[in-house]
C-alpha cells in the first residue's frame, strides 16, 4: 500500500481540487466570448444541435481517453507519447505547438476583458448608444489594447514563473461559481426583456439551411477548444489524478460543467441581444457589446455587476491561459532541460510577439494577410479547426491501436472496482468512429473554405513535425 502511494504521482489533494482545475482549464473565454458569437455567426440553434454531438460524443471519449493515458503513464503529453514509442512523440509536440499558437490571440481577449472590468467604473455603461461603436473602436486602436494584452500576459507568467498556480486556483474557486451566480442572474433579466423570444427561437429552433462543412468543422473545433482537448493539456492533468478516482465520472462531470456554462452564456446574451435589436452575426464583439448593454439599463448597480462579471471572465480565461502557458514551460523544462524561469520567460516573449500582431491585425495590420486571413484568425483558424482536432485524431488513433485493451479497461475501471457499462461503446468510437469522423469533417470543412491554403499549411506543420519526429 505504501509502496503504491510512494511510485505514485503526487496527486490532487481531493476530488473537488481536480474537478476545480480541469473546469477552470476548460470554462474560459472560450464558453462565454467564443462559443455565443460562433453559434450567431452559424446561425443559431442548428450549430447548438451539431456543438452539442461533437461534445457527447467526440469531446467526451477522448477527455475519458486524456484522463486515461495521462493515468496511465504518469506523464503529461509529449513524454506519454514518447514512453511508448518514439516516433509519436510529434503527436505530442503537435499539442505543444497548438498551446503555443493559442496563446498568440487568447491574451488578447484576456486583456479585453481586463480593460472591459476597469472600462465598466470609468464610464463604458455611462452613453449605452455607444457601447457597440466604443467596442470597434477600442479593438483597433494601434496601442491601448496592446497595453492591455501584456498586463494579461504578465500576469500569466508571474504566476507560471514563480510554479504557483494555487493562488488563481483558489480564487477561481470563488470566481467561478459567482460567474455561475451572475449568468442565472443575466438569464433571468434577458429573458423578460421585450422581444426576447425571437432570441430563444434563434438559440432552440435550429434553421439547418445554413449548415455546411464549415459549420460542422466549427462546431468540431470549438468542442476541443472549449473542453481544452486535441493537445494534451487534460493528459498532463490526468497524470495527476488519483488511482482511485473514476476517470468517465470525473471526465464526464468537466463536460458537464463546461457544456453547461456555454450554453448558459448563450442564453444569457441572445434575447437580450435580439430585444436590442443587434445582428446575431457580429462576431468577436458579441460579450462585449450585449453584456453592457445590458448592465447600462440599471444604473449604479449595473456598472457593480459588470465589474464582477469582467471581473470573472478574466479570472476564468486566466484559469484557461496558464493552463497553456503550463504546457508549454512543462515541455521546455522536461525534454530540453530549461529552468522553469528561464522557459517562461522565454516562451512568453515570443507569445507577446505573435498577441501583438495579433492585436494590431484588428486595426492597423488588418491589410497584412498570411494565408489569406489576418494574423488573430492566422493562429485562431490553424489552432482550432486544423491542429486540435487532428491532434484528438491522432489520441484517439495511438488509444485505439497503439494501446492495450485490456489494459484500458483496467484503467478506465480502476483494476475492476468501478464500472464503466459504456467501455465497448467507448472502445468503439475511440478506436473506429472518431478518426474517421473527425477526417470527414476536416475533409469537409476543407472541402468548403475560403482559407484552403491556411488548411493545407496546417497539414504540412504536421507532416514536417511526424518527419522530425526523434528529434523532438
Ligand atoms: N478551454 C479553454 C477555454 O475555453 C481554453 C483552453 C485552455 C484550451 N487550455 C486549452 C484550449 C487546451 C485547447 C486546449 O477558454
Amino acid at each position: 500500500m505504501q509502496q503504491a502511494e510512494m511510485v505514485q504521482r503526487e496527486n490532487w489533494r481531493s476530488r473537488l481540487g481536480f474537478i476545480m482545475a480541469a473546469a477552470g482549464s476548460a470554462i474560459g473565454l472560450g464558453n462565454i466570448w467564443r462559443f455565443p458569437y460562433l453559434t450567431g455567426m452559424n446561425g443559431g440553434g442548428a450549430f447548438i444541435v451539431i456543438y452539442l454531438m461533437c461534445v457527447i460524443f467526440v469531446g467526451l471519449s477522448i477527455m475519458i481517453a486524456e484522463f486515461a493515458v495521462g493515468r496511465k503513464t504518469g506523464l503529461a503529453a509529449v513524454g506519454a507519447y514518447k514512453a511508448h514509442n518514439r516516433s509519436w512523440s510529434f503527436a505530442g509536440a503537435l499539442g505543444v505547438l497548438s498551446g503555443f499558437f493559442i496563446m498568440g490571440f487568447y491574451p488578447v481577449v484576456g486583456g479585453w476583458s481586463l480593460a472591459y472590468m476597469i472600462k465598466s467604473v470609468t464610464g463604458l455603461l455611462s452613453v449605452p448608444e455607444a457601447i457597440p461603436d466604443y467596442f470597434g473602436a477600442f479593438i483597433t486602436a494601434p496601442t491601448e489594447p496592446l497595453i492591455w494584452m501584456l498586463l494579461y500576459l504578465a500576469i500569466n507568467v508571474l504566476i507560471v514563473a514563480r510554479g504557483v498556480a494555487e493562488g488563481i486556483e483558489t480564487a477561481g474557486k470563488i470566481l467561478m461559481p459567482t460567474l455561475f451566480a451572475l449568468l442565472i442572474f443575466i438569464i433571468f433579466r434577458s429573458v423578460s426583456l421585450p422581444g426576447a423570444g425571437a432570441g430563444l427561437r434563434y438559440l432552440f429552433v435550429p434553421d439547418w439551411s445554413q449548415v455546411t462543412g464549415q459549420t460542422v468543422l466549427a462546431a468540431l473545433g470549438q468542442a476541443f477548444f472549449s473542453l481544452s482537448l486535441g493537445m494534451g493539456c487534460m493528459i498532463t492533468y490526468g497524470s495527476y489524478l488519483s488511482k482511485k478516482e473514476n476517470i468517465p465520472s470525473n471526465a464526464l462531470t468537466v463536460v458537464t460543467m463546461d457544456t453547461t456554462a456555454a450554453i448558459m452564456a448563450g442564453l444569457a446574451m441572445f434575447p437580450a441581444l435580439f430585444s436590442f435589436g443587434m445582428e446575431p452575426a457580429q462576431g468577436p464583439g458579441l460579450v462585449f457589446v450585449v453584456i453592457p448593454s445590458l448592465f447600462a439599463q440599471m444604473g449604479s448597480m449595473g456598472v457593480l455587476l459588470s465589474v464582477i462579471f469582467f471581473g470573472a471572465l478574466t479570472i476564468a480565461a486566466l484559469t484557461s491561459s496558464i493552463s497553456l502557458l503550463e504546457v508549454v514551460v512543462a515541455y521546455l523544462m522536461d525534454e530540453h532541460k530549461v529552468e522553469r524561469r528561464k522557459a517562461t520567460f522565454a516562451a512568453s516573449t515570443v507569445m507577446a510577439i505573435m498577441c501583438i500582431l495579433s492585436s494590431l491585425s484588428m486595426g492597423v495590420l488588418s491589410g497584412v494577410q498570411i494565408f489569406g486571413v489576418g494574423f488573430f484568425d492566422f493562429f485562431d483558424i490553424l489552432t482550432d479547426k486544423i491542429f486540435l482536432a487532428i491532434g484528438g485524431m491522432l489520441l484517439a488513433i495511438f488509444v485505439g491501436w497503439f494501446m492495450d485493451k485490456e489494459e484500458l479497461r483496467t484503467e478506465l475501471t480502476n483494476d475492476g472496482t468501478v464500472t464503466f457499462s459504456f467501455f465497448e461503446l467507448w472502445y468503439n468510437l475511440i478506436k473506429y468512429v472518431i478518426p474517421v469522423a473527425i477526417a470527414v469533417v476536416a475533409a469537409m470543412g476543407i472541402a468548403a473554405i475560403e482559407q484552403t491554403s491556411l488548411m493545407i499549411f496546417g497539414l504540412l506543420v504536421i507532416v514536417v513535425l511526424a518527419i522530425f519526429s526523434k528529434k523532438l
